[in-house]
């Protein structure tokens, strides 16, 4: 009774996966959830609400409209009840809806309520689940924080074999119950995450900067979110999707303006994570009107940049923890354990320039993470969620929390 309490909207859309979700309601009930069901009109095709509320023990939402009488069914309250929006089988049209905040139906309108986290176990034919528009659809809803549980290999429905079936019920249960173990583990850490590019301008129009996308950061963030933390977060300027109102966001340009965010947040915070590519100089002087060009060669004068994790490194209690990153492209792990020593951090999570998969810009990253106990462990090429993950376990592991 792993779930007991633990209160899920359960959404079912069409696709012949939708099968399982009996299968999957049974297991949640069983393991002491409350579940309430919301299937799409075209759910409808595949499976009856019948089963579903027979099994759930609840009547099944489908339409806005309860009845006739213009009652409706709210999506308000819905989205405010439940611990975890679960969305087993979701097919490639509701996730497009969501990754584009289309609210056509109860479905769709919940999605956009719900404050609660967000799973979602897709289920398609292969070369459906392999085209662009889907795969960019699955990365800008994980942006948003939304777990994803990969589709399975295996036999499809069209007779084909790939990648595409709908994860199975017991590994949906697990990844269910794996979740709501995480999700206590940072309940009421005070957590501060620096993270994407800094701009240090030259003059109004041009500013000195770097490749960084802030997708590691933002995979940190949504990790400790959905594991109960209160997030922080002081970010250099991205290009990605994010839904602010989850975290205490302040967006800045320059390393200067990133250090006066975080040196006021500092006192309170139990974790800092220092994942901001930042500029280690910036411009002596900015330019106070845009810069002309001229026959001549133009050169400027650098100035070192506030070391923001050193400086903040020295302010560090007793019971707050530091966690840096470094990006090295040689001698990596020596140069790596030098920082966690001069920056006062507890780990240090190395990205070798060198490892194919690892990178500013891509949706993957592999990662060397080392303790100041000693111990270090490497991560395989994976997502940057699942690194986030591995970030956030290590944490737990730093002698500080035991
Ligand atoms: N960092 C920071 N402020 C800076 C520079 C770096 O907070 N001005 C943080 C980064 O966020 C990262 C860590 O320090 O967590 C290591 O950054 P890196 O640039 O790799 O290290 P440097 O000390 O700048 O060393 P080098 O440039 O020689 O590699």
């Amino acid at each position: 009774m792993d779930l007991k309490g633990k209160k899920i909207i359960l959404g079912v859309t069409g696709s012949i996966a939708a099968y399982k979700s009996a299968h999957l309601t049974r297991l949640l009930v069983k393991a002491g959830a409350e579940v309430q069901i919301i299937m799409s009109a075209s759910a409808l095709d595949f499976i009856t609400p019948l089963t579903l509320a027979t099994l759930s023990k609840r009547p099944v939402l489908v339409p806005f409209q309860k009845d006739e009488t213009g009652e409706w069914n709210n999506h308000v309250e819905l989205g405010l009840w439940a611990d975890l929006f679960l969305v087993a089988p979701i097919s490639a049209n509701t996730l497009s809806k969501f990754a584009n905040g289309l609210c056509d139906n109860l479905l769709t309108a919940t999605y956009l309520s719900a404050r609660c986290p967000v799973m979602i176990a897709p289920a398609m034919d292969l070369d459906m689940y392999q085209h662009p528009a889907v795969k960019q659809n699955l990365s800008k809803v994980a942006s948003f924080g939304n777990v994803v549980l990969d589709a399975e290999s295996g036999e499809l429905a069209s007779g084909l074999s790939g990648q595409g079936r709908m994860m199975e019920p017991e590994t949906i249960l697990a990844s269910v119950e794996k979740f709501f173990k995480k999700t206590q583990d940072f309940q009421d850490k005070k957590v501060l995450i620096t993270m994407g590019p800094t701009q240090e301008a030259l003059d109004p129009v041009r500013f000195i900067s770097n490749h960084s996308s802030g997708k590691m950061g933002l995979a940190i963030a949504n990790s400790f979110l959905n594991r109960g933390a209160d997030v922080y977060v002081v970010s250099g300027p991205i290009a990605l999707k994010v839904n602010k109102n989850h975290f205490h966001w302040q967006d800045v340009k320059s390393a200067k303006e990133m250090y006066e965010a975080s040196h006021k947040l500092h006192g309170m915070m139990d974790i800092c994570v220092f994942a901001a590519a930042v500029a280690d100089y910036a411009p002596a002087e900015i330019a106070s009107e845009k810069i002309k060009k001229s026959d001549s060669e133009l050169s400027f004068r650098m100035v070192k940049n506030v070391d923001i994790a050193l400086e903040l490194g020295k302010l560090k209690q007793p019971g707050q923890l530091h966690v840096g990153f470094a990006l090295e492209t040689e001698n990596e792990s020596e140069n790596a354990k030098g920082k966690l020593d001069k920056k006062n951090f507890d780990l240090i999570v190395l990205n070798s320039m060198k490892e194919s998969g690892a990178g500013f810009q891509l949706d993957t990253n592999r990662v060397h993470i080392f303790q100041r106990s000693g111990k270090s462990v490497s991560s395989d090429v994976e997502s940057k969620d699942t690194i986030a993950e591995l970030i956030l376990d290590q944490i737990k592991l730093a002698p500080i929390w035991v």
